[in-house]
């Protein structure tokens, strides 16, 4: 068995999570398999260990899992880009639609200087809703998106479409 085929037997799937319909890849299980999520990091940090990052943005809340552990092995600071009314200072947004419904994202307005090279980390690449609007906030402070990394990609959404001209990586691909 691959890595790769390890890491997939490793995450659950749960139909009609959350709505009728959709079939939910839960990575909880692979997280608490202690080599499953030594070998899900390692296998992130090689893909990026030459890209000299200054951070990693990891977008709530599975982001917030694998967006630090990557910014520590790379050595790149930590950047939460949150829900709507989390964050306590100043600011900015971007308006997406998800598979099932609409939100907002939001990040401090100091947290990426113009000119500094960002990855930016989550757990799923589903329609691309989320990450394109990530990308429009980190391009709006003036940093330069170097990488999108996913855990998992449902390739039949298409969401790598919204991110065209951009390096998107993902572990695991879904047909
Ligand atoms: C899920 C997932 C991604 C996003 C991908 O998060 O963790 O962030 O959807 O979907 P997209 O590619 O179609 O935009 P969700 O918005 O469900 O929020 P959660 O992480 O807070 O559960």
């Amino acid at each position: 068995m691959t890595d790769i085929d390890h890491l997939k037997a490793l995450v659950r799937s749960v139909p009609d999570f959350p709505v009728p319909g959709i079939l939910f890849y839960d990575v909880t299980t692979l997280l608490k398999d202690r080599k499953g999520f030594a070998t899900l990091v390692d296998a992130l940090a090689e893909q990026y260990v030459d890209h000299n990052a200054d951070l990693v943005l990891g977008i709530e809340a599975r982001g917030f899992i694998f967006g630090p552990a990557l910014a520590y092995r790379l050595g790149a600071g930590f950047v939460p880009v949150r829900k709507p009314g989390k964050l306590p200072a100043e600011t900015i947004a971007a308006d997406y639609e998800l598979e099932y419904g609409n939100n907002r994202l939001e990040i401090h307005t100091d947290a990426v200087r113009p000119g500094q090279r960002v990855i930016i980390v989550d757990d799923l690449l589903a329609t691309g809703g989320t990450a394109a609007a990530t990308v429009e906030l980190v391009t709006a402070l003036g940093g330069e998106v170097i990488g999108l990394g996913f855990v998992i990609e449902l390739d039949f959404l298409h969401g790598r479409d919204k991110l065209a001209g951009h390096d998107v990586f993902s572990l695991l691909r879904y047909d």
